[in-house]
């Protein structure tokens, strides 16, 4: 039976149901057990469970459709999450989209509901039959979709595109790589192509990713994205416009769970005031991911007329309370020298939660020293050095 038509089997009802029974089986007693259908094996439908199980928070349209194929694990791994790929959906607009570095498909299949025509090209000839199957469960019938070097076909075309978008792979003889020169492919060394080929061009690149670099590796950036889900940075985005000169606009996003998100944007460019220091006041707040990533912490705190509580803490302080700050606020109680002693007759055996901050010691050992809990909704005790020396804060997160 040839993989097409293992596919068609995962649709029947029977298959179908044995999945969803057995999403939260072990699988070590799944293969003890064996496969009950003749013509699909169990190391096939193993992998088929342990897609749809990773599928459920990063995926969840793919989840909720039971006749979805799932490629292996390490494929999986590399796809952008249903939340990621929307967002870059909505900053495309025209009528043609090639996606140089197909994978699973989820990029193309948000794509293809704001673009009239995607190119979806892939190398990895299994990884291509999946994701074309899959394309036809989802009905999104405005995908051309091609099992080819995606640079080769580029090379050959005739097209120019609105956009081309690009998310090199990060594993690069199975090393796990973050530099954009030893991503696949490799951009850096194509990039008169894709000026040749496009209108626009659309980069992901790892968090990890350093954003001085992308500055002086790549040309005609008009803005990064940088995009955080629950204040862990998933991706940056590179926005090339080739009519663009160098600019540096960030936009700094960070998304719940659902698709609700905060925003914040600065030019890197622009002269920036200086931050003042000052003692802990009313409210401290502490910057979300996307925006630490940025490197403009000082520069945004600037902006809400802040005051950082030392120049190496990344503490930020005010008497005025800012609604719509991008980050965590929390609502000073107490600010004083730290007392071991004290605190500890104060919270030994009590849920507190224990921020370090600039300072050497770490949390595990003032657990140690203060025999409490660590949990709790929302108190804090923040231990940092301040322009007043080493000093514990009591505090609460609004
Ligand atoms: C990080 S994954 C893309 C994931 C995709 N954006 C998604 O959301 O599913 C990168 C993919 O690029 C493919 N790839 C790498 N070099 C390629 C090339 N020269 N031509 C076509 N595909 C390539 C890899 O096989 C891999 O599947």
């Amino acid at each position: 039976m040839n993989l097409e038509e293992r596919y068609k089997k995962l649709a029947d009802t029977k298959v179908i149901q044995f999945i969803e029974e057995n999403i939260h089986t072990p699988v070590t007693s799944l293969v003890l057990r064996g496969s009950p259908f003749e013509s699909l094996d169990i190391n096939f439908l193993v992998n088929q469970i342990v897609g749809k199980k990773k599928a459920k928070k990063k995926l969840p349209t793919w989840y909720k459709n039971p006749k979805i194929i799932y490629p292996p694990k390490v494929n999986l791994e590399q796809t952008s999450s249903e939340i990621t790929a929307l967002h870059k959906a909505k900053i495309t607009e025209g009528n043609t989209l090639i996606d140089l570095t197909g994978g699973f498909g989820i990029d193309d299949y948000y794509f293809s509901k704001k673009i009239d025509k995607i190119t979806y090209i892939e190398i990895n000839s299994e990884l291509f039959k999946i994701a074309k199957f899959n394309f036809k469960r989802l009905s999104a019938n405005n995908i051309l979709c091609i099992n080819r070097d995606s640079l080769e076909y580029l090379k050959d075309t005739n097209n120019k595109y609105n956009w081309i978008y690009i998310d090199p792979s990060r594993r690069n003889e199975n090393q796990k790589v973050f530099l954009l020169k030893d991503s696949l492919p490799n951009v850096l060394k194509n990039k008169l192509l894709f000026g040749n080929k496009s209108q626009n061009l659309m980069i992901k690149t790892s968090p990890m990713y350093d954003i001085e670099m992308g500055y002086k590796e790549l040309s005609g950036i008009k803005e990064l994205h940088i995009i955080s889900i629950k204040n862990d940075v998933k991706e940056l985005l590179w926005i090339i416009d080739w009519r663009e000169v160098n600019s540096r606009v960030i936009k700094m996003y960070n998304y719940d769970s659902g698709k609700k998100y905060s925003y914040s944007t600065l030019d890197k460019g622009l002269n920036h005031n200086d931050i003042s220091l000052n003692n802990c006041q009313k409210y401290l707040y502490e910057f979300n991911s996307s925006v630490m990533k940025s490197g403009l912490y000082d520069s945004m705190a600037s902006k809400y007329k802040l005051s950082k509580i030392e120049k190496n803490t990344n503490f930020y302080t005010s008497n005025s309370k800012i609604n719509s700050f991008p980050g965590k606020t929390y609502i000073v109680k107490n600010n004083e020298s730290i007392n071991f002693k004290k605190l500890k007759r104060n919270y030994k055996g009590k849920y507190i939660n224990i921020i370090c901050k600039n300072i050497k010691i770490t949390t595990s050992k003032i657990q140690n020293k203060l025999n409490c809990k660590i949990g709790g909704d929302k108190d804090y005790l923040i231990f940092s050095k301040t322009i007043d020396g080493n000093r514990v804060i009591e505090a609460s997160k609004l």
